[in-house]
C-alpha cells in the first residue's frame, strides 16, 4: 500500500551529488564505460569540497518550487558514500575535504520545510571487489577487466556475493537507522541476475526498520511505485508512478551540457505527468562545492512562480480526462465538479473540449485576476444534448489572458464530471 502522501505529492526534486561533479563527467558511468580510468576517477575526491553546501538554502528553493519531497544520492554505482559508513572508508567523510557527512543536515533542512525525505541508493557497487558486475568472459570493458571483481561461480551461493549482499544490508541499515527517510529510491539492480539479491529479504528488513517507507520499484517485485526514467510515458503506467528526468542530459553536474530544457517544456512536462496520475522527480545536480549551477537554479525558480499562481490545478487534484477530450493536458478537483486544462499554445479559434455531459456552469482562468475574475466565454456546439450525446465545449481564449508559460483553464460543472466516450451512433429521435 503506497503511502497516501505520495501520491499527493506531485513534484518532487532529484539530487544526483558526488564526486563526478569536479570533473563534471558522467556519474559512475564514466569509469564503468572507460571513458577515464578508474584511478582517476577516484582522484575527484580531492577536489570534492562542499564548502558552499546550503541544505538550509537547498530546502528553501525546493519548497518554492512547491516540491514535496526530494531524493539525494547517498551512494551512487562509484561506491562513493555521502555520509559516514562505517563499512568501509570509501565515503566524502574520510576520503574528501568535504570531511563530513552531507546526508544527516540534508535530512534536517528538508524536515523544516516538511518537505519528505528521499534517499537514493544504489544496489551495486563498483569499487567493491565483492560485487560481481559481469561474468567472467563476458567481461570487454577494460576498467573491469583489470579490476579483481569475485566471479560468478557458484552463483549467489559464491561467498564473496554473500559478502556483498552482507556488506549493501549494512549499508542500508545505517541509511535506515541514522536518517529515517521517508522514501528509498533504489537504482542499480539489474546485475547480477535479481535471484541473486534476495530482495525479498532486503524488503522485509527494511519495512521492519521503517515500516511506513515508501520504496520505488527498483527493489525486484517489493517496490511501491513505476520509475519510468527519461522516456515521457504515452500510455498511463499501471498504479502509482513518478516520472524521473534530467533538467539537460545528465543526472550530475556536467558543466559543458547546455542542452537544458526550458521552463515552459518543464511546465509542460510536469502537466501531462500530473494529469495522468503521475509524480514528476526532476533532477538537479549540484557542483563539487554544493552550489545548485545558476542555470538549474533559475529554472526551479521559474517552475516554482508558475507552480504557486497555478497551485489549485495540480495539488489536491486527480489525473484528468483520458487522452482524445482536447489537445492539452488536464486534472480533476478531488470533487470531481471541476476540471483543470492546461493549454500550451496560442489558441485561435476557440480551445475545445469533447464530451462533457454536465452543464458548464462557469469558465475562467486560473490566476487570471482582473474585475472578471478572469471569466472567458464559452459555448457548446453541435451533439444531441436531449439524447445525452454532448457537443463540443468551445472555450474562447483571448492572446490577453495567455501566461507565457502554460495557461490554465478553470471549467466548473453542475456536479460531478460526466463524461461521453462513446464513438457515436445514428440519432434517432429528433
Ligand atoms: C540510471 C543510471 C543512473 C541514474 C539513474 C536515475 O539508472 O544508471 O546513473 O542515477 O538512472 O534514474
Amino acid at each position: 500500500m503506497i503511502q497516501p502522501w505520495f501520491e499527493g505529492a506531485k513534484l518532487g526534486i532529484f539530487i544526483h551529488w558526488g564526486i563526478y561533479a569536479v570533473e563534471g563527467i558522467p556519474e559512475s558511468w564514466s569509469f564503468f564505460n572507460d571513458q577515464i580510468s578508474y584511478a582517476d576517477y577516484i582522484k575527484q575526491c580531492a577536489g570534492f569540497t562542499a564548502a558552499h553546501y546550503d541544505p538550509k538554502e537547498w530546502a528553501a528553493l525546493f519548497a518554492r518550487t512547491g516540491a514535496q519531497y526530494a531524493v539525494l544520492t547517498t551512494k551512487h554505482h562509484d561506491g562513493v558514500a555521502l555520509y559516514d559508513t562505517a563499512e568501509n572508508d570509501l565515503s566524502v567523510v574520510k576520503r574528501t575535504p568535504a570531511g563530513r557527512d552531507l546526508i544527516a543536515p540534508y535530512c534536517e533542512a528538508l524536515r523544516e520545510k516538511e518537505i519528505k525525505v528521499g534517499l537514493y541508493f544504489s544496489h551495486l557497487d563498483w569499487s567493491r571487489p565483492d560485487y560481481a558486475p559481469v561474468p567472467v568472459g563476458e567481461r570487454t570493458n577494460k576498467t573491469l577487466n583489470s579490476a579483481s571483481f569475485a566471479s560468478w561461480e557458484g552463483g549467489k551461493d559464491n561467498p564473496a556475493w554473500q559478502r556483498f549482499i552482507a556488506f549493501q544490508r549494512a549499508q542500508l541499515t545505517e541509511i535506515c537507522t541514522k536518517f529515517s527517510p521517508d522514501l528509498l529510491w533504489f537504482d542499480g539492480d539489474w546485475t547480477p541476475p535479481h535471484e541473486w539479491w534476495d530482495f525479498d529479504e532486503t524488503g522485509d528488513m527494511l519495512r521492519r526498520l521503517l515500516p511506513d517507507v515508501v520504496i520505488n520499484s527498483r527493489l525486484g517485485s517489493h517496490g511501491d511505485y513505476a520509475t519510468p526514467e527519461q522516456g515521457q510515458p504515452i500510455a498511463r503506467p499501471q498504479g502509482p508512478w513518478e516520472f524521473c528526468v534530467t533538467m539537460n542530459d545528465s543526472w550530475g553536474y556536467q558543466g559543458r551540457d547546455q542542452n537544458y530544457k526550458s521552463v515552459r517544456e518543464i511546465v509542460r512536462l510536469f502537466a501531462e505527468v500530473v494529469g495522468m496520475g503521475g509524480n514528476l522527480l526532476l533532477d538537479i545536480g549540484p557542483m563539487a562545492d554544493g552550489t545548485i549551477p545558476p542555470e538549474q537554479a533559475e529554472r526551479l525558480e521559474a517552475f516554482g512562480a508558475w507552480n504557486q499562481k497555478h497551485h489549485e490545478a495540480i495539488w489536491g487534484t486527480d489525473a484528468g480526462l483520458p487522452a482524445g477530450h482536447c489537445y492539452g493536458a488536464s486534472t480533476l478537483s478531488a470533487d470531481r465538479t471541476t476540471l483543470y486544462v492546461f493549454v500550451f499554445d496560442r489558441v485561435v479559434d476557440g480551445f475545445a473540449v469533447k464530451g462533457i455531459r454536465n452543464k458548464v456552469k462557469r469558465v475562467s482562468v486560473v490566476g487570471g485576476g482582473g474585475d472578471d475574475g478572469g471569466e472567458l466565454s464559452f459555448r457548446k456546439r453541435g451533439g444531441a444534448e436531449w439524447m445525452n450525446v454532448p457537443g463540443v465545449l468551445w472555450i474562447a481564449v483571448p492572446d490577453a489572458v495567455l501566461d507565457p508559460l502554460a495557461t490554465v483553464l478553470k471549467i466548473e460543472l453542475d456536479g460531478e464530471l460526466d463524461l461521453w466516450t462513446g464513438a457515436g451512433h445514428a440519432i434517432t429521435a429528433n
